[in-house]
């Protein structure tokens, strides 16, 4: 079984995040969202992962390489346009041969790994198994239609009158049939090739497939609130190890990782679950509240930060409280008390978000 890892498309919903990196690359409870995916593979027995690669790559080949540091061979497949998911589908065709593959979206995020979805396809000997999930807002998914023995009756891309709450969750166990049903679809409205219309048509030409159901908690990460919310997830499940250095008046309630290189200085309050990376600089005068992820090399002091992700090298010094925040790479957030003029100093680039 090989496996294909989707992180190319344009991570459009994530700007001005993806403008500089690929959105896989962005940090979930300080680790890149694609080493979730990749991870997930691996512990289903899964040694050769394709990964499709679209118009912005950035930090994904010098991250992950030839994938012999994870235990992994990584083959790139190029998609320089990204035409859907049935066309990354087609283009990987030399790289999968004839053995059977899961496909996971790299932009998700799914608490059980795909062991379950592999041992169905195997032990049922099917064609094709697809994640399904209860959704609250199905038009914004593909959505399965089962019939009351709980067998595929249809399957629908972001249906507009949804028959079925029943999302499709991103992973799929393919066996080589599903090239050609691959081959044999249109665009859709969105002029994409779409892997559920594919899935379609095997069920249409009868062949064996079949839903799992996801026993766990499940994430997409299109948008800016999602990343959080999987960012509280991820943190949720999370047990304490310091490797880093706590001052006497840092107060520690719940789970903290705290990274080599990093310490804490003067009054600190943390309340976790929270992880700072390594190499860290924090205090003193802070408050770390639940639900918060510091990336490496960050210096913080007399600030408070809650429910947020603050990616790697950053510099805080806000004297307020910032929260349900998303900041990028190199930021620096300073509190301009006492300088005049009076105001906020904003330098924010296209398709930023402030709410001051
Ligand atoms: O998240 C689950 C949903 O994912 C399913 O319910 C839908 O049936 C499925 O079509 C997909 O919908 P999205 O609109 O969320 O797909 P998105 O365009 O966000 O792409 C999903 C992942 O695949 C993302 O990691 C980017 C990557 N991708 C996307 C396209 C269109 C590629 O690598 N190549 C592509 O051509």
């Amino acid at each position: 079984m090989k496996g294909l890892l989707l992180a190319g498309g344009h991570g459009t919903r994530l700007r001005p995040l993806t403008y500089t990196g690929n959105k896989h690359m962005l940090p979930i409870a300080n680790k890149p969202m694609i080493l979730y995916g990749l991870e997930y593979l691996k512990n289903a027995g899964i040694k050769e992962v394709g990964i499709i690669l679209g118009p912005i790559k950035e930090g994904v080949v010098e991250t992950l390489g030839d994938g012999s540091s994870f235990g992994l061979k990584i083959t790139y497949i190029d998609q320089p346009d990204p035409k859907g998911l049935a066309h990354a589908v087609q283009i990987s065709e030399d790289f999968i041969k004839e053995e059977p593959f899961v496909m996971y979206l790299g932009d998700n995020l799914l608490r059980q790994g795909v062991v379950d979805f592999v041992k169905r396809f195997e032990i049922n000997k099917l064609n094709c198994v697809v994640g399904v999930c209860p959704v609250s807002e199905p038009s914004h998914f593909g959505i399965a239609e089962l019939d009351d023995k709980g067998r595929i009756m249809k399957l629908v891309e972001k249906p507009k009158e949804p028959k079925s709450n029943l999302a499709l969750i991103g992973v799929y166990v393919f066996d080589s049939t599903i090239f050609d049903a691959a081959r044999k679809i249109k665009p859709s409205w969105r002029n994409e090739l779409e892997i559920t219309d594919a899935i379609q048509m095997l069920v249409y030409e009868g062949k064996k497939v079949e839903v799992e159901h996801v026993s766990s908690w499940w994430k997409d990460t299109g948008k800016p609130e999602d990343l959080l919310e999987a960012n509280q997830l991820i943190l949720g499940d999370m047990q304490t190890s310091i490797q880093g250095s706590l001052s006497n008046e840092t107060k520690l309630t719940g789970s903290l990782q705290i990274g080599a290189g990093s310490e804490t200085i003067g009054e600190v309050n943390i309340r976790g679950p929270a992880t700072i990376g390594s190499n860290c600089i924090i205090g003193p005068d802070v408050y770390i509240g639940p639900y918060t992820a510091i990336g490496d090399n960050c210096k913080i002091k007399n600030a408070e930060i809650e429910n947020s992700i603050v990616m790697k090298e950053c510099n805080i010094e806000s004297g307020q409280r910032i929260t349900d925040s998303l900041i990028g790479n190199y930021s620096v957030v300073s509190n301009g008390y006492g300088r005049l003029p009076r105001g906020y100093k904003l330098i924010l680039g296209e398709r930023s978000f402030a709410q001051l």
